[in-house]
């Protein structure tokens, strides 16, 4: 009670692309009285009755939604029972205080006299304990619990209670992480950790050689657990190997850099390179926890910072918030929670995950026209942002002033080329993510606005 279910269901549903319940005023509806009449006329018990039927129809319903219980509805143990067997139950936490100023005094039967309000907060706190899968403080903390992903300073020395089940543990991860972070992974994961398997630093580990032996060294059963402690490369060839070892074991992505923690351990892709391009082998395979430490950024050099930075500023401009003024930690939890929501809603990135991939259209191609050389990921990304914003008609000071884009020494008609290839793949149109005053949207545009976009983006 209080704790803001009918204020948080309704956006997180939205954000969740499912639809809303709340089964009080469902209740209400169904028997044409408000709830504080119903407990008038028959009483308690017969509301708690009136519930179960409720609740239980809910949960059984064939589509995903997004359901508010009523505070007491835990209580009842049929419901209990459903809801472990069919939902993820969040628990929204709210201190007693919070909760009475909120509910109390309004005629919610329950939250009639201050002491016996509180008194059912204490007897209720533990059910709910034991009920919720995950808890959460506000909107942003329910999708990501709801994602799976947990970000929390100091999560790395939780990290033994954070990894799912009591199998095995095999800890994977590069030499310099490993040097400052593997130790405290090491002593948090406990007796459970059976191994510890280092790969190379950044994207020379995302090859299939190194899948290979990481196939060959582990040692785990189908009920261990695979931890990846490092950045985007990292957690894409350790997924990539939990996918597919011993047919598919669950992960849990530790990252470690700001790309880690507000894009690549997000989503459950996973891929290593091939000659013929990145990301070419892969699987969508959600890590069963992304455990985010936003304190292990502090390590980061500047040049990696940069590159997330720009995936922060392309979330920012998505969400149509200046989520890179946050301190550290929040902005990572905002950014995370803005691409879980998407990814959670579109697992397997046929819909409205596209969004993503503003300015990346553009960033693709110059990638592509520097042979993937000399010009980084986030560097092409801050100048596809800068296209983005021009060919939405809309103010580009913001990247200017926090990524500094430098048009690139590319060859104008390799890029154009690269991008008509992506256009080729996408079955015959290019569209583009831009934004308007409402958001991304995806739109095609005559070559030749496309074509001078780019061109901007090229150092003469
Ligand atoms: N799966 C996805 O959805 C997804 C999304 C975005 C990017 N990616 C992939 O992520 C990769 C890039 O990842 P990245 O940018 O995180 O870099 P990275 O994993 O290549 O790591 C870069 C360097 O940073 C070091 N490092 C990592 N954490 C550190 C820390 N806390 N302190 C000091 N040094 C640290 C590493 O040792 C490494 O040398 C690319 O291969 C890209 O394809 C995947
Ligand atoms: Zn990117």
């Amino acid at each position: 009670m209080g704790a803001g279910k009918s204020t948080v269901g309704p956006p997180l549903a939205e954000r969740l692309g499912r639809p809303f319940l709340d089964l009080d005023r469902e209740l209400e509806h169904a028997l044409g009285m408000t709830i504080p009449e119903l407990f008038e006329q028959r009483g308690e018990p017969e509301f708690r009755l009136q519930e179960e039927a409720h609740a239980i129809a809910a949960l059984r319903l064939p589509d995903p939604a997004v359901i508010a219980l009523g505070g007491g509805a835990v209580q009842t143990p049929s419901i209990r029972n459903e809801l472990a067997g069919r939902a993820f139950t969040v628990l929204l936490r709210v201190d007693p205080d919070t909760a009475w100023e909120r509910s109390g005094g309004r005629g919610r039967p329950l939250a009639r006299d201050e002491s016996e309000f509180r008194a059912l907060y204490e007897r209720r706190r533990e059910l709910y304990g034991e009920v919720a899968d995950a808890q959460a403080d506000d909107l942003d903390g329910a999708v990501l619990a709801a994602a799976g992903v947990q970000v929390e300073p100091r999560a790395l020395e939780r990290l033994g209670s954070l990894v799912p089940g009591d199998g095995s543990v095999a800890l994977v991860t590069d030499p310099h992480v490993g040097g400052i972070y593997g130790a405290a992974a090491q002593v948090a994961l406990g007796p459970r950790l059976a191994s510890v398997h280092e790969i190379p630093q950044g994207e020379e580990a995302k090859v299939a050689a190194v899948v290979e032996r990481l196939w060959t060294e582990l040692r785990l059963d189908r009920g261990g657990v695979l931890v990846a402690l490092g950045g985007g490369s990292t957690t894409d060839v350790a997924g990539f190997v939990a996918a597919t070892y011993v047919r598919g074991i669950d992960w849990v992505a530790v990252p470690t850099t700001l790309v880690g923690q507000v894009d690549a351990a997000i989503g459950g892709k996973t891929a290593i390179d091939l000659p013929q391009g990145k990301n070419l082998a892969g699987a969508f395979h959600w890590p069963a926890r992304a455990v985010i430490d936003p304190g292990t950024l502090e390590t980061l050099p500047e040049e990696q910072r940069l590159e997330g930075l720009a995936e922060v500023v392309k979330t920012g401009l998505l969400a149509g918030e200046p989520l890179w003024e946050l301190p550290p930690a929040e902005l990572v939890r905002r950014c995370a929670a803005y691409k879980a929501a998407l990814c959670v809603r579109d697992p397997q990135d046929e819909g409205v995950r596209v969004v993503l991939n503003l300015g990346h259209t553009f960033a693709h191609a110059l990638e592509a026209a520097a042979g993937y050389e000399g010009l980084t990921h986030g560097r092409a990304v801050a100048l596809g942002l800068l296209a983005a914003l021009r060919l939405s008609g809309r103010p580009t000071e913001i990247v200017e002033q926090l990524l500094r884009p430098q048009p690139v020494r590319v060859d104008r008609e390799r890029a154009w080329a690269a991008m008509q290839r992506d256009k080729k793949v996408r079955g015959g149109e290019l569209r583009l993510v831009l934004l308007n005053d409402d958001g991304p949207v995806v739109e095609a545009r005559p070559d030749t606005e496309v074509r001078s976009a780019l061109d901007g983006l090229i150092a003469e």
